[in-house]
């Protein structure tokens, strides 16, 4: 009778071990911290159709990090850390300081979007 009744115990004490076990291993989401180029930029970049424009043979590169720092026609697209004085920023805002809003005839990139490119820039534009 008390052998059934350990026995019994054991187990029950078993199943809360191990359902404790899956509780601790439950995933936490990652935190992104750093906003990734090619994961994050590029696409948006590529969504609003900026590379058919700007990824050709002369002008504006937007698809190479290394093409945003060189820029187009007017200096550099891109100042690392300073996105409120970055080209890029500037020319999707509904006021350019010149030229037509980006994407040019095309539908205004959404603030959200636009908030990852300026924290891209912040952190430092790196070509990650
Ligand atoms: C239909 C073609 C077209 C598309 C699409 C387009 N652009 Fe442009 N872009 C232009 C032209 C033409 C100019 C030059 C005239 C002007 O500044 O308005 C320009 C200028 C720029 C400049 C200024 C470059 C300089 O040094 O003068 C930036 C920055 C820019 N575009 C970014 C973008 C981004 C980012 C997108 C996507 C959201 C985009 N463009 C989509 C045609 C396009």
């Amino acid at each position: 009778m008390s052998n059934k009744l350990n026995t019994l115990s054991a187990m029950w004490l078993l199943i809360v071990f191990i359902t404790a076990g899956c509780n601790d291993s439950t995933p936490s989401e990652p935190v992104e911290d750093t906003i990734s180029f090619s994961n994050d930029v590029l696409p948006i970049f590529q969504q609003h159709g900026c590379s058919s424009c700007h990824g050709g043979e002369a002008g504006l590169f937007v698809t190479t990090v290394q093409g945003l720092l060189t820029g187009g026609d007017n200096g550099p697209a891109v100042i690392p850390g300073d996105s409120e004085n970055s080209l890029l920023i500037q020319k999707l805002s509904p006021e350019p300081p010149f030229g037509g809003r980006m994407p040019l005839g095309g539908t205004p990139v959404p603030e959200s979007q636009q908030t990852i490119i300026k924290e891209w820039i912040d952190e430092g534009a790196k070509d990650n």
